[in-house]
């Protein structure tokens, strides 16, 4: 497994692979990798000749009272396991080599970022979007892949593909879960053990929302009783959407999704189905 950290050496990769005629997948992550992220992996290498896997913890999709400085970190750990699994090369860019200059171009994610995380996290979507750009730039990948537990960061990246033609084929990973049905996450470890034995009960109160909602019922009202009763984090939202588009209008797909900030920890999980 080759690890490199500039952009050149990425560049220089990626034109010997492209002219060996090989395909390219591509698994964009922050690190401190779960079995999550490793899943992904693993679908890429089904689907492609070379996997490579970013680690880069971007600071343009964090905001100013968010927690870039005390996001996890661990690029030892995480090439043990990136290896175990087969990916064939781990980009790892300092922040100067991805952003050398301040650039006056800005992406921005529009209304579908209006609602869930997008509004209640300013700016959090363009920041990703300019990762990611970058990032499928850089690696001329043919597929990208990611995770559904990040639904509304799925939906942003598939509508800007869509919307600007690019030339690669975005891929969705269910989300992997521990076995009580927490939904894996770096930021699990800042849990403390008592709000990790309730934040099993996210998943349960999607589940309980799922059913009143093909039930005709409403789901929201209950939910937040549950969470209330048997966690002690604060419910960000709790909304009930279509999915992709993340409005009000319901055609396909809806996704039933929920943020909870715990102490140290804000968490997300999601639940997308077709109620027909
Ligand atoms: P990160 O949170 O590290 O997640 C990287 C990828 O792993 C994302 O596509 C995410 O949806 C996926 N993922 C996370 N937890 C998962 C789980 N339990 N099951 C399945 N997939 C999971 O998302 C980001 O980083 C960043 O915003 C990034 C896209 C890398 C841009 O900086």
């Amino acid at each position: 497994m080759l690890i490199l950290q500039t952009v050149e050496e990425l560049k220089e990769w990626v034109h010997e692979t492209k002219k060996a005629g090989q395909t390219i997948g591509i698994v964009p992550t922050m690190g401190f990798l779960h079995e999550g992220h490793l899943s992904l992996v693993e679908k890429a290498k089904e689907e492609n000749d070379k996997v490579v896997m970013s680690i880069f913890v971007n600071p343009a999709q964090f905001g100013p009272n968010e927690d870039f400085d005390r996001y996890p970190r661990n690029l030892v750990r995480d090439q043990q396991l990136a290896k175990k699994v087969g990916t064939d090369v781990i980009f790892a860019p300092s922040v100067d080599e991805m952003y050398p200059r301040d650039s006056s171009i800005k992406l921005t994610a529009g209304t579908l970022a209006h609602v869930l995380c997008g509004a209640k996290r300013p700016g959090h979507f363009d920041g990703v979007l300019k990762v990611v750009t970058k990032l499928f730039h850089l690696t001329e990948a043919n597929r990208a892949y990611f995770g559904q537990k990040d639904a509304q960061q799925l939906a942003i990246i598939e509508s800007l593909v869509a919307d600007f033609n690019f030339s690669i084929s975005i891929r969705r990973g269910q989300t992997v879960r521990e076995q009580d049905g927490l939904a894996k996450s770096s930021r699990n470890v800042y849990l403390s053990d008592v709000e990790r034995n309730e934040a099993l009960h996210l998943k349960k109160a999607l589940e309980i929302g799922k059913t009143l909602f093909l039930k005709k019922q409403d789901p929201v009202e209950p939910m937040i009783s549950y969470l209330t009763e048997h966690t002690s984090g604060k419910i960000d939202y709790i909304e009930l959407l279509g999915y992709p588009s993340l409005t009000k209008t319901i055609q396909n797909d809806v996704i039933l999704a929920l943020a909870v900030q715990f102490e140290k920890a804000r968490l997300i999980d999601n639940l997308i189905f077709n109620p027909k």
